[in-house]
């Protein structure tokens, strides 16, 4: 090959990769793992609270799962502060993300921000509490009222030697926030194991309290309260998770009864299972939260995509009857743990023990 015709071949070569053509050069393929097919997809997570263990999980989780599949996240959380929470969103929308997931922090506040996402054409997923008052393209959540029923089931149980001997027993029922849909589907589940027995006088709420911003500190008062004015005459609790739980069990200690007084909870926080062994706290409810955020982010890319989501069931949320999917739960005490949270990976022999 003579200089000219090997200069004017490297010419060509070069103009060719330039313009991008590769038509006779072809790149060696990527291995097969690295090729995350980048979709070109903004999910917009708003989450109401970080407070809990839990939602720090549902974070991480709903961003590996992202990460996966190639899309990107805006997320933000508002510090259980519905002005906060609104103007996030409202951010979400000027910036245009391609779909609304919301963990609400005031169920019944977001109507307004709401019709101006889909006004911007942009579908809206309620995950794991109900926005009411609002049109939602999807919930995704747990059974909770199921969660309710094992809450209450257990602490029946626990409590049902009393019962057979003909005592009346004392049950306070310390909820969670009035600002939460969710609060209600746990009470709801809870009575609907309580009220055949309190219809047949076996047993007797003493008391029945929300608890704002599900703050433990607000269930400790609720229960210290009554406890205070009531000579510390209760014979159970039934605690709507495992943060109200701990509030509770502190009133108690204060009387000398923790430990002797069955408690549950919700949520299988490691603060909690360590209560379950210590004996402390008598139950809790495990959500596996990883198969609750990656499904989250699997419906936000088919909302986002506009493809057809197959939702078992509707819920109504006042304004309407929301498409849902509910997943399931498991009810932990101290004799399955291990088949549980440890089977499961959510968490370790170490963490535990
Ligand atoms: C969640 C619970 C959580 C509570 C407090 C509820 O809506 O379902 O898992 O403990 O909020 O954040």
């Amino acid at each position: 090959m003579n200089k000219k015709i090997l200069i004017g071949a490297v010419a060509i070569l070069v103009v060719a990769a330039a313009a991008g053509g590769w038509f006779f050069m072809k790149p060696k393929p990527a291995p097969v793992a690295q090729q995350v097919p980048q979709r070109d997809i903004l999910i917009g997570f708003s989450m109401g609270t970080l407070q809990e263990e839990r939602w720090q999980r549902d974070r991480d989780e709903f961003l590996k799962k992202a990460d996966e599949l190639g899309v990107v996240v805006d997320l933000q959380a508002a510090n259980n502060n519905v002005e906060t929470q609104i103007s996030q969103i409202e951010g979400m929308i000027f910036k245009g993300v391609d779909v609304l997931v919301i963990a609400p922090h005031d169920a019944d506040k977001l109507t307004a921000v709401i019709d101006k996402a889909h006004q911007a054409g942009i579908k809206v997923m309620s995950y794991d509490r109900l926005i009411t008052k609002a049109d939602i393209d999807l919930y995704l959540s747990f059974d909770n009222v199921k969660v309710g029923e094992y809450q209450a089931t257990y602490i029946l149980q626990a409590v049902a030697a009393k019962i057979a001997a003909g005592q009346k027993v004392k049950i306070a029922y310390i909820g969670g926030a009035k600002t939460d849909n969710n609060a209600f589907l746990f009470k709801k589940g809870a009575f609907n194991i309580l009220q055949p027995a309190i219809d047949k006088g076996q047993v007797e709420i003493v008391v029945d309290k929300f608890s704002d911003n599900w703050d433990p500190q607000n269930a400790y008062k609720n229960l210290k309260a009554y406890l205070d004015k009531n000579d510390g005459l209760i014979d159970a609790v039934v605690a709507a998770n495992d943060g109200t739980a701990f509030g509770s069990i502190s009133a108690l200690k204060e009387y000398g009864l923790d430990g002797k007084v069955p408690v549950s909870g919700q949520d299988a926080e490691l603060s909690a299972i360590k209560r379950i062994i210590a004996g402390t706290q008598s139950m809790t409810v495990y959500k596996p939260i990883s198969k609750l955020a990656a499904a989250g982010v699997e419906l936000a890319i088919k909302l986002a995509e506009g493809a057809p989501i197959n939702s078992v069931s509707t819920v109504n949320n006042v304004k309407m009857d929301v498409p849902s999917i509910l997943l399931e739960s498991i009810a932990v005490t101290k004799d399955n743990i291990d088949q549980t949270v440890m089977t499961d990976g959510y968490y370790s022999s170490k963490d535990i023990y």
